[in-house]
C-alpha cells in the first residue's frame, strides 16, 4: 500500500495533457514523487508544452488511478511528470498539476497519446460525458474565506448542480471544444456583426481561460456598446484593457450600472438558437486582495487574436455538460451562479436563425498548429489522489486572482453618491 499523492489539478477544456509537478519548486508546496508510486513506469518519451502563458517539460509515464465514489476499477493512463517549467506554477496558487480534458488531437507531443478522459471511458466503461459547474462568482469583495467549490462530473450530469432544461449546440469539431456564436447582444442591443466575425477563427468553451475572450473588433463594439449604455461615462480606458480596475466607496457595488451581456449559440436544430446570458456581478468582477479602503473590480472581458474564448467569467453562470457522445455541448443554470437569492445568469430559447448565415464557423483555420491556450489565471482546484485514488468530484477553491494590478496608485477611481 503506497500512501496517496494529494494533488491539486487545474481543470482544463483546453488542452489534453494530464501533467504534475513532479519536482520540487519554489511556488508549490508538494509535489508527485514517481519514485514512492510503484505503479508508475517511464515511457521513455519527453514531453514539452507550451501555453500562453508558461511552459513545462517532462517525461511521459503511466500509472494507475482509481476513483472513488466513481466507476469501479483501477484505469491506467498517461500521466506526464513536469520537470521543469517556467512561468507555469506562479506565486499563490493553489494547484500542482493539470487536467486536459479536450480531444487527443490537442494531446501532447501527438495524439497517440490518449487524454486521461478518454483512457477513463474506455478502460472503465463510463459514457464519454463529463459535465463541469464552476463556481466563485458573485461573492462579495469582503468576504475573507473562500466558501466556492466547483465540480467535475465524469460520466455524466449530475440534475442536482443545476436548474431547468439543458440546451445544446453542437460540437463544430473535435479538437478544442468549438462551438457556432451566432449573435451578440448587450443589453437589449444587438451588435449586429457579421456572426463570421464572432468565430474568427474559432469560438471555443475553455475551463482553463479566465476570462471572456472576443475577437478584436467584436471587444471594441461591446466596449463600445456597453459604454453607451452604462451610465458611467468617464471611465479609462485602461478599465476596458484591463490594466486598471475600478473602485468604488466600500458597499457600493457598481453592478446596476452595467448592461447584461447575452451570446446566442447554434441549437442542435440548425435553423434555431438559444441564448446565454450573464449578469454584470460575473463579469465586473471583485478584486478581494487589493490594500484599499475601497471596494475595486475588474472588467471580466479581455481581446482575443486567436478565437473567441467562454471561460471562467462565463462558465460560472451555467453547468455546462461536455457530451461527446452525441457532440454537443449542453448548457444549464448553475445552481451555485446565485448571489443573495439573484440569478447571475439566464437562458432563453429558442429563436430563429434565419437572420444569420448558415455557417457562421467557415473559413476557420482547422490545424491546430498555434498552439496557445490560456490556463491564465483560473484555478478550479480539485483534490486529486493521484497513484491509487482519484476523486470523483473535486471540490475547489475560488480563483487565485494573482496577477492584478494592487499599485493603488493606477487605481481609477469612482465615488457614486
Ligand atoms: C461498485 O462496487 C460496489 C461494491 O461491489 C457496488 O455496490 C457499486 O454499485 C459499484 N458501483 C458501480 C458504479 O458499479
Ligand atoms: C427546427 O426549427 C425550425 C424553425 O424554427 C422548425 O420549423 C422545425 O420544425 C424544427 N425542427 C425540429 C425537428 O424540431
Amino acid at each position: 500500500m503506497v500512501t496517496p499523492t494529494e494533488l491539486n489539478i487545474l481543470v482544463d477544456t483546453g488542452s489534453s495533457n494530464f501533467a504534475v509537478a513532479a519536482a520540487p519548486h519554489p511556488f508549490i508546496t508538494h509535489y508527485f514523487n514517481t519514485a514512492l508510486s510503484s505503479s508508475y513506469q517511464l515511457t521513455g518519451r519527453t514531453v514539452a508544452v507550451r501555453y500562453t502563458q508558461g511552459n513545462w517539460e517532462g517525461e511521459l509515464g503511466i500509472d494507475r488511478v482509481s476513483i472513488p465514489k466513481g466507476p469501479n476499477g483501477t484505469a491506467v493512463i498517461n500521466i506526464a511528470a513536469i520537470l521543469s517549467s517556467e512561468g507555469f506554477f506562479l506565486p499563490k496558487v493553489n494547484w500542482q498539476g493539470i487536467l486536459g480534458l479536450a480531444y487527443p488531437m490537442l494531446a501532447r507531443p501527438d495524439a497517440s497519446v490518449e487524454p486521461f478522459f478518454d483512457s477513463v471511458v474506455q478502460q472503465l466503461g463510463i459514457p464519454d460525458v463529463f459535465s463541469l459547474q464552476m463556481c466563485g462568482a458573485g461573492l462579495s469583495a469582503s468576504s475573507t474565506d473562500d466558501p466556492a467549490g466547483g465540480s467535475l462530473i465524469l460520466g455524466g450530469a449530475e440534475p442536482t448542480l443545476y436548474r431547468g432544461p439543458v440546451w445544446y449546440t453542437p460540437i463544430v469539431e473535435e479538437w478544442y471544444y468549438q462551438v457556432e456564436v451566432l449573435k451578440l447582444e448587450v443589453g437589449d442591443q444587438n451588435l449586429d456583426l457579421d456572426c463570421r466575425e464572432y468565430n474568427m477563427d474559432k469560438a471555443i468553451v475553455d475551463s482553463g481561460t479566465t476570462l471572456l475572450r472576443l475577437p478584436i473588433n467584436v471587444f471594441s463594439a461591446v466596449v463600445g456598446a456597453i459604454t453607451r449604455s452604462s451610465l458611467i461615462q468617464e471611465f479609462s480606458s485602461g478599465f476596458w484593457d484591463g490594466s486598471k480596475l475600478a473602485c468604488w466607496m466600500k458597499g457600493e457595488t457598481p453592478w446596476r450600472f452595467f448592461p447584461k451581456l447575452s451570446i446566442y449559440l447554434r441549437a442542435t436544430n440548425t435553423s434555431q438558437s438559444f441564448r446565454i446570458t450573464i449578469l454584470p456581478q460575473l463579469y465586473i468582477q471583485a478584486v478581494t486582495d487589493v490594500d484599499s479602503p475601497l471596494d475595486c473590480f475588474r472588467f471580466g472581458l479581455s481581446s482575443s487574436t486567436n478565437g473567441l474564448v467562454i471561460g471562467a467569467t462565463v462558465m460560472e453562470g451555467f453547468y455546462v455538460v461536455f457530451d461527446r457522445v452525441q457532440r454537443r455541448l449542453g448548457f444549464a443554470l448553475s445552481n451555485c451562479a446565485v448571489n443573495g437569492g439573484v440569478a447571475l445568469s439566464e437562458i432563453a430559447g429558442p429563436f430563429s436563425a434565419a437572420d444569420v448565415a448558415s455557417d457562421c464557423s467557415s473559413g476557420a483555420p482547422k490545424e491546430p498548429l498555434l498552439w496557445v491556450i490560456s490556463y491564465a489565471l483560473m484555478a478550479v482546484c480539485g483534490a486529486v489522489l493521484v497513484v491509487l485514488l482519484l476523486l470523483l468530484v473535486l471540490p475547489c477553491r475560488r480563483r487565485d486572482r494573482f496577477g492584478e494590478i494592487t499599485d493603488e496608485s493606477s487605481l481609477v477611481r469612482h465615488r457614486i453618491k
